[in-house]
Order: structure tokens, then sequence, then C-alpha cells
């Protein structure tokens, strides 16, 4: 068994909340790599994605990443974007069991729109975007777990829990 876990998925499959519970079942110490990067940056990401770019926001999360993943008995909450990084990846695998948060694309356009936080969203069609890049990401993600669990509006949360800790129990 690995000493930690990370959560990887698309923008609102629920990496957060399903990382905060799981960690609080596991009596593990939870981490959101956004939530990270903006306390370090003292900005929010959409004024980092406007001011600095986003080749910078990909620099701290890298940053961040390679030093959480030192860490041990943490559940860790990834942004949707951190399987672009080959590096990220191999660096989350030393230490972590990572798990993939399948959601459905009905389910993420759902929670995401209407939402102004995600700069990459912040267009006139929401709904095709995440179909593009989600399109583009999905191989990456699949390939970069060790475990994946379907997720759609009907889920329940403490099931999608339970099934992570057990699978990562077993592992
Ligand atoms: C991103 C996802 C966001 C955040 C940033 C970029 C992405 O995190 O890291 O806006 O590239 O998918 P969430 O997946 O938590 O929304």
């Amino acid at each position: 068994m690995k000493e930690n876990i990370a959560l990887i998925g698309f923008m609102g499959s629920g990496k957060t909340t399903v990382g905060r519970n799981l960690a609080k079942s596991l009596d593990m110490k939870f981490i959101d790599i956004d939530k990270e990067i903006v306390k370090i940056e003292n900005k929010s990401i959409e004024d980092i994605f406007k001011n600095e770019g986003e080749e910078y926001f990909r620099s701290l999360e890298r940053k961040i990443i390679e030093k959480e993943s030192k860490d041990n008995n943490i559940v860790i909450a990834t942004g949707g974007g951190v399987i672009i990084d080959n590096h990220n990846i191999k660096k989350l695998k030393e230490t972590s069991y990572v798990v993939y948060l399948n959601c459905d694309i009905e389910c993420i356009y759902n929670r995401v729109k209407g939402k102004k936080h995600r700069p990459l969203l912040n267009t006139e069609n929401v709904y095709e975007k995440i179909k593009n890049l989600y399109e583009k990401r999905r191989l990456l993600y699949e390939i970069s777990c060790d475990f994946s669990v379907f997720i759609d509006c009907d889920t329940n949360l403490y099931d999608t829990v339970l099934k992570i800790k057990k699978n990562y129990i077993l592992s």
C-alpha cells in the first residue's frame, strides 16, 4: 500500500469534496494543490492565469506536486490539468495511489456552469470547451491512474469514498 492517495480528474469531477471526505475517513491529512498555489502566491487562480499566464501556473503546480508528493499520510486533490505534465504523474506515483474520478460530462457541465473561478472555462460555449478538453485529456487520466471510479449526477459521495477506500486498502 502506498503512503498517499492522489485524486486526478477533470474540473468539477469532485476531487476536493471526495478528497476531504476520504482523508477524514482514513484519518489522513488533506491537501488541495490549487489551494496551496493560491496560498503561496496570495492570488486567485484566475489572477495568476490573467497576469502571469498558464505556463507560470503550470510551473507552480509542478513545484507544489514535487514538494507534497514527498510528504506522507496525505490525500492530495490535484488540479484537472495535472496529467498534462508527465513529470507530475511520475512524482505522484512514487508515493501515491493515483485515483481517477471518471465523471460523466453532463454532470461536469452541471457542476461548473455559471462558476467563474476556472479560467479555462471562461468562454462562450462552456459545454463545447469541456467536451474538447476532455477528449484531449481522457486517455491521459486513464493511463495515469492505479484505479478509476465512475461518477455521474446520481452517484452518492459516500459510495465513491467507500469504493476508493476499499481499493486503496487492498492495494
Ligand atoms: C485546471 C483545473 C483547475 C485549476 C486550473 C486549471 C485544468 O482545478 O487547476 O484552473 O487545467 O483543468 P480543478 O480541476 O480543481 O477545477
